[in-house]
């Protein structure tokens, strides 16, 4: 049984929990995630980890209330227990097996669309730690959904807020800030890492690609059950066939095919799709 620690909302319909898991803080690093179970019944939620405390032996998670069972876990108080709580689960962030004293010398831009700033945060907060001090582009679609600006000031070199009305920061798509950072205040950057909703990073790929930046991207939004098993996850990295569950969930962004993703993960929302899927397979 996992402990809740701490259980507080962010925004709406956005909230963050620290749970007691010393095995998984002890192992996990950025990029990797958790599968948690409520309860004996439960569904298998995977959720990427936004942050993780060795020490305390904590893991820390943020959830968008998407559908019936993270509603339910929205309901879950400080002093509850999930009964499951699997991992660190996937490959880490590429920015791990790399030599500190290299990514020292390299300019690098993040690219966080609104939930996807959870997973951004523990790299940013690493590279930090290994003294790289990234840029990074928080968007959303208004002002109160905007998490961990924060936070992420503490850890990150600039930060750039973007929001699709205009309430807040810089007024319009996070790709016009990534256009207007490398056009207009010549900034280069070496490698773009961007998480967030597949057709947010659809096109910053589209416009990194233009720019000429190298750029990973988390599969993370395309997982169901986060085991290899379901299928949901699958899709075409250049030429290859790929789960984003056990082979990522980075890829390079350049190469995923996201209008099959997005087909599939459309598809994958309903059990007549999901028979659709497993007669196509
Ligand atoms: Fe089910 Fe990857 S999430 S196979």
């Amino acid at each position: 049984m996992y402990k809740i620690l701490k259980a507080k909302d962010l925004a709406e319909n956005i909230f963050l929990m620290d749970v007691e898991a010393p095995r998984v803080a002890r192992h996990c690093e950025p990029g990797q995630f958790v599968i948690v179970k409520m309860d004996e019944k439960g569904e298998r939620i995977p959720l990427t980890i936004c942050d993780y405390d060795r020490e305390k032996g904590t893991i820390t998670i943020v959830v968008q209330v998407v559908g019936a069972s993270t509603k339910k876990m929205a309901e879950y108080k400080e002093g509850e227990y999930f009964r499951d709580f699997t991992g660190p689960l996937g490959r880490p962030s590429e920015f791990i097996s790399e030599d500190p004293e290299t990514l020292k010398n390299k300019k690098i831009l993040f690219v966080a669309g609104g939930l996807g700033t959870a997973p951004v945060y523990p790299q940013v907060k690493w590279l930090h730690e290994h003294g790289v001090d990234a840029d990074v582009i928080i968007g959303a679609k208004t002002k109160d959904l905007v998490i961990m600006e924060e936070e992420m000031k503490a850890v990150a070199g600039n930060v750039y807020v973007c929001t699709d009305d205009g309430s807040y920061g810089h007024a319009g798509m996070v790709t016009s800030m990534v256009e207007k950072l490398v056009k207009e205040e010549g900034k280069h950057y070496d490698v773009c890492v961007a998480i967030g909703p597949m057709i947010m990073m659809k096109f910053t790929c589209l416009m990194t690609k233009d720019l000429g930046i190298p750029t990973i991207v988390s599969m993370n939004p395309i997982m169901v059950d986060g085991t290899g098993m379901c299928g949901a996850c699958r899709l075409h990295v250049g030429d290859e066939v790929k789960f984003a569950c056990v082979d990522g969930p980075e890829f390079d962004g350049h190469l995923v095919d996201f209008d099959e993703a997005m087909k599939r993960q459309q598809m994958y929302r309903t059990e007549e799709g999901r028979a659709m899927l497993r007669l196509q397979e």
